[in-house]
């Protein structure tokens, strides 16, 4: 029998309990419904079924030897399983949860898991979702039409990129009733765990507007919490905002922005016109016996290089593994040189729309080495690289040139990777229907930047 404080067997299932307080507050609001049956997905010892009468209660508890410490709730029915991956059929007029939390790397099955949610609830998650998350999907489509889900949950997700799709799916589906955000600093609501928590509140139905409350006390929570909550309505709700601070667009004052083409230009990368005939890799190169400075170095899938900044460790890491490639783009025209072109246009490389346009078909676009890229096309955030290392980019990449100060680069290239700043491009990308976003270079020009971006430059 493992002992109640063993940390690691607690962690390990998320044992961490609800205070009374936040119990009987969850309760009474899922509770004004009259609900006929009401679920607690992770029951643990089962507080928050406690003193509910006449109504059918239900609970799963994958850990049954949580019982070898806590008496059985004997008025429950208990699944002994995995409710993440049991019974998605089943649908309640009433949920109540405080999910397990664990880092997406610590769940079992969570592939299945995510595409289990993707296929019932037609939308695409984060692979980076954590336990109480996936948790929160699941309840979303076992509730049923008018039914109501009170959840606590870490609130980290809230400023998270992985926790953009819940909130968009919670705005765009008005299904969020009160959003209240616990004032850790004045108690934290579990036990050794320093963490942020909020209760969210949905209720399926088309809510015109939701309540949201910070810094909330769990003495606030006895007395009538919703009265003091902010009034939004969901047209004013922005998902890409840090629900943390602030749950509403931004609407600015123009003057303290500018557009990006104020500071800085953005051009598609180099298109080759033909990239069988100007790509080639090492051994290719290596073997066409053309002089190497007859090539430049360029990334031509935006999928090589995996992290954000390039820098001289790994661009000698990507020549290693072949993800750098070379340009054809001669200087030197030598015997191979010539020969290579020569077998250009007997292939017809020249007659190709690009190289056709240009005076030496055989010489590539000169475009200079930008110091920012950005994909033309995401899904849920382009990827954006601080190029440290003056390398060259196909069309993989949009280029990103600073016009005037050069220390603009970092304060730019950081604020396109924020939150806010990723606010700001989903606002000039254009949507497709497969719910791709598209980025053209004229899009990422007319990005809006704070003005505070410039200060103490
Ligand atoms: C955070 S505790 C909450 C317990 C109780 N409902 C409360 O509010 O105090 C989460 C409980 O879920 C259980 N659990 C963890 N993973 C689970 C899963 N995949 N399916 C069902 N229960 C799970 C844990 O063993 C633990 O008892």
């Amino acid at each position: 029998m493992w002992s109640i404080s063993d940390s690691i067997h607690r962690k390990k299932f998320g044992q961490f309990f609800t205070p009374n307080v936040i119990a009987e507050f969850m309760k009474g609001w899922v509770l004004e419904d009259k609900p006929s049956n009401i679920l607690d997905p992770a029951l643990g010892p089962g507080i928050l079924l406690e003193n509910i009468k006449e109504v059918n209660k239900i609970g799963y508890e994958i850990d049954s030897s949580i019982y070898e410490h806590f008496q059985i709730p004997d008025d429950v029915d208990i699944y002994f399983k995995d409710f993440l991956i049991s019974d998605w059929d089943k649908k309640y007029d009433a949920i109540i949860c405080n999910p397990p939390y664990n880092r997406f790397q610590n769940i079992e099955d969570r592939t299945k898991i995510k595409s289990l949610i993707e296929e019932k609830l037609n939308c695409k998650i984060s692979g980076f979702s954590n336990q109480s998350l996936l948790f929160l999907w699941k309840c979303i489509y076992q509730l049923e039409e008018m039914g109501r889900l009170s959840i606590i949950l870490p609130s980290d997700f809230l400023g998270l990129r992985s926790g953009i799709e819940i909130k968009k799916y919670l705005t765009e589906n008005n299904l969020i009733h009160s959003l209240i955000l616990l004032d850790s600093t004045k108690a934290l609501p579990f036990e050794n765990v320093l963490t942020t928590a909020c209760i969210l509140n949905i209720q399926k139905k088309h809510n015109k507007q939701l309540l949201y409350a910070k810094n909330i006390s769990l003495n606030d929570l006895r007395n009538d919490i919703f009265d003091r909550c902010e009034k939004i309505k969901f047209s004013e709700v922005n998902p890409m905002e840090d629900w943390n601070k602030s749950i509403k667009y931004d609407f600015f004052a123009d003057a303290n922005y500018v557009e990006l083409k104020e500071i800085a230009k953005c051009s598609r990368g180099i298109a080759t016109g033909d990239n069988s005939f100007f790509i080639f890799d090492k051994a290719q190169m290596e073997k066409s016996k053309i002089p190497v400075e007859n090539f430049d170095l360029v990334i031509a899938r935006s999928a090589d290089i995996t992290g954000s900044i390039l820098d001289n460790k790994l661009k000698n890491k990507m020549v290693e593994n072949g993800k750098i490639k070379y340009l054809f783009n001669p200087i030197i025209l030598d015997q191979y040189t010539q020969e290579y072109i020569d077998y250009g246009e007997l292939s017809g490389v020249n007659k190709k729309y690009l190289c056709s346009k240009r005076n030496k078909w055989w010489k590539p676009e000169d475009k200079s080495p930008s110091i920012i890229w950005i994909t033309p096309q995401y899904r849920v955030a382009p990827k954006i690289i601080f190029n440290n290392v003056h390398l060259k980019n196909l069309t993989c990449f949009h280029s990103i040139y600073i016009k005037g100060d050069k220390n603009l680069s970092h304060a730019l290239f950081k604020y396109l990777s924020s939150e806010k700043g990723l606010s700001e491009i989903i606002k000039v990308s254009k949507q497709m229907a497969n719910g791709l976003y598209k980025l053209q270079p004229g899009d990422v020009n007319r990005i809006l930047l704070p003005i505070e971006l410039f200060k103490n430059l």
